[in-house]
């Protein structure tokens, strides 16, 4: 189950417009949707992994231009992130590289993780004996696109997790992450210093010895609702019941 559709740039504000799309589908018995939105002014290219024993939806990576929506399924109790990847150049077998989020070169990233600093999608899917679902945003591996994740529909427990501002306008010089002068990427402070402290590693490996730093507290302050460091507080965690999920790169806000 699969769709693209090019959305107009002059109504991508309005919400609504990925309905044309997906209702002309409906979701498998026990799986959950996906719906992909590129909200960026510029192309972007996903990648996608899938915890280990998971599959790899698309096979783990894809181009979406600028208005683009790509909708798929994955199978109940699916776990892994997503990601986008920016400023890519792809030959016709599909290697080359890309600015952000690199996965070794090749467009389909087939179980291959994204070169931080990115912002991740994170999800844990339940079943049908335990429907809850869990995602996040989190900035652990730093940031390079806002992006949001929310339910569709709605219900108890059902937020939003997302950043939806540019963190590369307003990141710490020491943490940029620059191609030709412009600043495509931020670092987290774990990436930037890779010290046990920044990383919760080592005998920072506990939640009582971890204490966000000033940097997580910065991350934190501009997206309060995305996970900013290894052991940020649970309220960044999501837990709900929808079918179908929209995951908005470049959210509107
Ligand atoms: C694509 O790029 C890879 C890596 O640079 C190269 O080895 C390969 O030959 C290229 N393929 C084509 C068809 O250009």
């Amino acid at each position: 189950m699969y769709c693209t559709l090019s959305i107009p740039l002059s109504c991508q504000h309005k919400h609504n417009i990925f309905l044309t799309c997906f209702t002309l589908f409906h979701v498998t018995a026990d799986g959950t949707q996906l719906i992909l939105v590129n909200n960026c002014r510029r192309s972007i290219w996903p990648g996608i992994l899938g915890n280990t024993g998971k599959m790899t939806p698309k096979d783990g990576g894809f181009h979406m231009r600028s208005g683009d929506e790509v909708v798929f399924d994955v199978p109940e109790k699916w776990s892994g992130r997503l990601w986008a990847r920016q400023n890519c150049h792809f030959n016709k077998t599909g290697q080359g590289s890309c600015d952000t989020g690199d996965c070794n070169g090749q467009l389909k990233c087939r179980g291959l993780g994204g070169k931080p600093p990115a912002t991740v999608v994170e999800m844990t899917l339940g079943s049908s004996t335990s429907p809850l679902h869990f995602y996040d945003v989190s900035l652990v591996d730093g940031f390079n696109v806002p992006v949001s994740m929310r339910p569709v529909g709605g219900g108890t427990g059902c937020g939003v997790a997302e950043c939806d501002v540019d963190l590369n306008i307003c990141c710490p010089s020491a943490l940029e992450v620059k191609v030709d002068g412009e600043v495509v990427g931020c670092k987290s402070a774990c990436l930037a210093i890779q010290s046990a402290k920044y990383c919760c590693t080592g005998k920072f490996a506990d939640p009582k010895t971890c204490k966000p730093t000033i940097f997580a507290h910065l991350f934190k302050a501009i997206c309060p609702k995305a996970y900013s460091y290894a052991f940020d507080e649970s309220s960044s965690l999501n837990r709900c019941r929808a079918t179908r999920y929209v995951i908005i790169f470049c959210p509107p806000k």
